[in-house]
């Protein structure tokens, strides 16, 4: 099934692309466009389950796009505090603060998932993410843009 909605990375990647700021540095502009692309999968293949109806298949791939989801936000979170660490950055405390409440928050989701396998939790984690990814790079990561 990932193969399958693969096919649409172009423009999932551009619709991406098109929602995010640039926060001033290329590994991490591609970090959160890759981030929103994996959520914007999801989106698409729970719409497609939505239709077809759940199979074991279909929660496999959901189960693997949340948990590079997770880990990727991790690696993702580690490079901007290690940068911002090394840069002396005054906001930093706060801006690790919102990295770990996020982080949490899908790890949590992430437990309900392997526990129960509710879709519900599914689409929580995909609509949180999007929405905190958004507010997040275009207020709290902007304030790092050219003090690095
Ligand atoms: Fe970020
Ligand atoms: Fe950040």
């Amino acid at each position: 099934m990932i193969k399958e909605i693969k096919m649409e990375r172009e423009d999932l990647l551009k619709e991406a692309e098109f929602l995010l700021c640039d926060v001033g540095y290329e590994q991490f502009n591609k970090d959160h466009k890759e981030l929103v692309y994996h959520m914007l999968l999801l989106k698409e293949l729970l719409e497609k389950i939505a239709v077809k109806g759940e199979t074991d298949e279909g929660w496999k791939t959901i189960k693997q796009i949340i948990n590079m989801q997770v880990e990727r936000s991790k690696v993702h979170f580690a490079a901007e505090e290690e940068l911002m660490e090394k840069a002396n950055f005054a906001a930093l405390a706060e801006h690790k603060n919102e990295h770990i409440k996020i982080v949490a928050e899908l790890t949590s989701i992430k437990k309900c998932i392997d526990d129960q396998q509710n879709i519900k939790y599914a689409h929580d984690l995909q609509s949180l993410f999007l929405s905190w990814i958004f507010q997040h790079s275009c207020n709290v990561d902007m304030e790092y843009k050219g003090k690095l």
